[in-house]
């Protein structure tokens, strides 16, 4: 559990890309907190979606924060980018590179936020080191690449040592993969306040759905 404030975060990787700008400003109406951007380069892990000339243009959209989530290798020749392009928080993974510490770095040069993002193979240990120098904490639920997979139980118990490294930190702790009403609870009671969310908000594509999707997700963290 966690006092920090609960933040729903839909990810556009479900979002029907033919009517991207559209689906952007039906979340933003539709009570989202951060917008999730997954950017992969067919490289880091086995899909491509798109690059910062697409989120620049559709950044003006909405004002709310862009939770930028790099799954591509390497990352640091494109943080600028991003930066340039209007993100908010910066995540990259700490698989992708063999300095995480100068990515962060990087991020926070741009003047932007920095997170760090653990695959489920990937120990909460690795941050150990550099926990003073990020501003989210991003624990994959499911292996990066695909929406609409199933949660894995294992996220749970790392978040709750995520959760004890970060202490009283001002960090937000984030989900993402598979999260649902049904499992959102349990990922706040390990000390989760950021639940991404693509197929359970986005499924089906009818902005009609998205309140209340959103809503009952927000209702099933707060505890
Ligand atoms: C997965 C992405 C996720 C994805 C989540 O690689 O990082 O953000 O969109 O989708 P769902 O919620 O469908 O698992
Ligand atoms: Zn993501």
């Amino acid at each position: 559990m966690t006092t920090r404030p609960i933040r729903i975060a839909p990810s556009i990787l479900s979002a029907d890309f033919a009517r991207l700008g559209a689906e952007i400003e039906a979340i933003d109406k539709a009570g989202a907190d951060y917008i999730h951007v997954d950017v992969m380069d067919g490289h880091f892990v086995p899909n491509i979606t798109f690059g910062a000339t697409v989120m620049a243009s559709v950044r003006k959209l909405t004002t709310k924060p862009f939770d930028v989530h790099l799954m591509i290798a390497p990352a640091d020749p494109y943080l600028a980018d991003f930066a340039r392009a209007g993100a908010d928080i910066i995540t990259v993974h700490a698989e992708a590179g063999p300095h995480l510490h100068r990515s962060l770095q990087a991020i926070k040069a741009a003047g932007k936020k920095a997170g760090v993002a653990l695959n489920p193979a990937t120990p909460v240990s690795a941050l150990e080191h550099v926990i003073d120098n990020i501003d989210l904490l991003l624990i994959m639920s499911v292996n990066p690449g695909f929406g609409g997979q199933s949660f894995i139980p294992a996220a749970l118990t790392k978040l709750a040592q995520a959760n004890a490294l970060i202490g009283a930190r001002p960090i937000d702790l984030e989900v993402d993969g598979g999260i649902t009403p049904e499992n959102a609870g349990a990922a706040a009671k390990a000390g989760c306040n950021v639940f991404v969310a693509g197929s359970s908000i986005y499924g089906g594509n009818d902005p009609a759905t998205y309140a209340p999707r959103i809503a009952a997700l927000r209702a099933a963290a707060t505890l």
